[in-house]
């Protein structure tokens, strides 16, 4: 006979991952009013939240840049980041403003800053081509900030892009999930999972990783017990590029690999010279996508509040580290990236580039593009594991979202929380489950 503590523990969900994807989960399944937010438990393997991609990002959002198949979740997550924003005073809370994309056919003065790489744009007949058709386009909407005044072409149309500091985001999702009443334990990582005598998930066990610090966001349970068994028939994994590792770990006996891989990428954040507070509430951002003349294809973009990001130094060779706190920049690519902005943003008189921050994060990608958005078939969990039905139980997957899941994570979040429940989604996500 079951006590009634224990049988309102049987719906509980865990979500492993405390990234923009498993907080946007958290946060629409804590107010669907079918979750007990209570009985929602977020953990992160990280002794520093944020340190991920969804820390890192530059928080570039577009409408309608997706393939057929993330059409649907792209526009509504689009919508949702307005509606958001709206409601929550996003511009002034996490940065949430417009933005122009503009197009750069050449790195003029970089050229020299980045030795040797200016040939090939030269002799290319195309870059200049485009530098004549563009320049009537662009006219007053030129970003101030921009060495550069030829070759821009604004590719954006009216009000479909937008940026965000992601940073700022998280944190105030994270914020609404623990007002609720969501548990975040971290650093803790799930060991195994259990099952009850019909072999139905039944439990995660969880272990502290690393050592014991001071908590910013302890949750409302004492420590002792994150180092054991937290009862659930839901189980959802949002860990990033990390997610194949995380299936693994928990279904060792299923022959199913999650198709994720990473991609590493360093960024930098520098001061924007050119801001001044007097015109914080007008500044119009921009979204700079250059062609590659400097060995790698610069994204540049202006943040409310006075900030640039600078990224596209991409590299598939740095491996996944165990933890993504672990992470450390390579020197090399940031010298390069420095080079790069220096070449690219106008100085202003007696001030020297500042950086506020250097990163370097991992993408979770997938071949195809898309990300996966499903629950995973018991048959795929091996070990002849089952799980309750739609609504009251399920292992899920929301992972693989390449270079597009700050855009895409509100509404992969509000999906998420339908497909948990059992209840029709809000976009259509059928091409997002795994490979059969
Ligand atoms: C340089 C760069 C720029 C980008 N710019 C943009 C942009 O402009 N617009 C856009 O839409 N997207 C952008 N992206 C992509 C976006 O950042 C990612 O798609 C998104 O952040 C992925 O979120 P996530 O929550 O899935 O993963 P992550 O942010 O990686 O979070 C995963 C979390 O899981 C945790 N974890 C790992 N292992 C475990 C475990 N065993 N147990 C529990 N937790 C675990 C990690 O600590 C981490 O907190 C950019 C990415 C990069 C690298
Ligand atoms: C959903 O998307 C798939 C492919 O991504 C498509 O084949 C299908 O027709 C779409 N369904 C609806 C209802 O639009
Ligand atoms: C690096 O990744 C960004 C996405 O964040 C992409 O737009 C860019 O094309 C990539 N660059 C390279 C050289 O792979």
């Amino acid at each position: 006979m079951s006590t009634k503590s224990e049988k309102e523990c049987e719906g509980d969900t865990v979500i492993l991952g405390a990234g923009i994807i498993g907080l946007a989960t958290a946060y629409y399944l804590s107010r669907s009013g079918g979750t007990r937010p209570e009985s929602i438990h977020v953990i992160d393997s990280s002794a520093e939240l944020f340190q991920c991609a969804s820390g890192f990002a530059g928080g570039f959002l577009a409408k309608d840049w997706f393939a057929p198949s993330s059409a649907s979740l792209g526009a509504l997550s689009f919508r949702l980041h307005q509606e958001l924003a709206n409601a929550h005073d996003g511009r002034k809370t996490w940065g949430y403003a417009p933005s122009t994309g503009v197009s750069l056919s050449s790195i003029e003065d970089s050229e020299s800053a980045v030795g040797g790489s200016g040939e090939d744009w030269l002799a290319d007949g195309t870059s200049r081509a485009q530098a004549t058709k563009s320049e009537k386009s662009l006219g007053a909407r030129g970003p101030v900030w921009l060495k550069v005044k030829e070759g821009l072409e604004v590719i954006s149309q009216e009000d479909t892009v937008a940026q965000i500091d992601p940073l700022r985001f998280c944190q105030w999702l994270l914020a609404r999930c623990l007002e609720k009443g969501v548990q975040l334990h971290y650093p803790a990582r799930a060991i195994s999972v259990s099952r009850d005598a019909e072999n139905q998930l039944n439990g995660v066990r969880i272990s502290q990783s690393g050592t014991e610090t001071e908590c910013m966001y302890r949750a409302p349970l004492d420590w002792h017990m994150l180092i054991g068994t937290v009862p659930c028939t839901r189980l959802v994994i949002t860990s990033g590029a990390w997610s194949p590792r995380v299936f693994s770990t928990l279904f060792p006996k299923s022959t199913t690999r999650i198709p994720i891989s990473s991609l590493a990428g360093h960024s930098l954040l520098v001061r924007n010279h050119h801001h001044s507070p007097e015109n914080a509430d007008t500044e119009v951002c921009h979204a700079l996508f250059a062609t590659d003349d400097v060995g790698f294809s610069p994204e540049l973009f202006s943040r409310v509040g006075g900030e640039l990001y600078l990224a596209g130094l991409n590299s598939t060779t740095i491996p996944l580290p165990e933890q993504s706190s672990d992470v450390k920049v390579k020197p090399d690519a940031i010298e390069k990236m420095k080079k790069c902005a220096a070449g690219m943003i106008a100085a202003v008189d007696g001030k020297d580039m500042e950086v506020l921050r250097e990163a370097l994060c991992f993408r979770p990608v997938t071949a195809s593009g898309r990300p996966l958005v499903c629950r995973i078939p018991d048959a795929k969990l091996g070990g002849g594991l089952k799980t309750l039905k739609s609504g009251d139980g399920g292992v899920f997957l929301a992972a693989g979202h390449g270079a597009w899941g700050i855009c895409q994570a509100p509404a992969t979040g509000l999906v998420m929380a339908e497909l948990i429940e059992g209840r029709p989604t809000s976009a259509n996500i059928s091409a997002m489950v795994l490979p059969s």
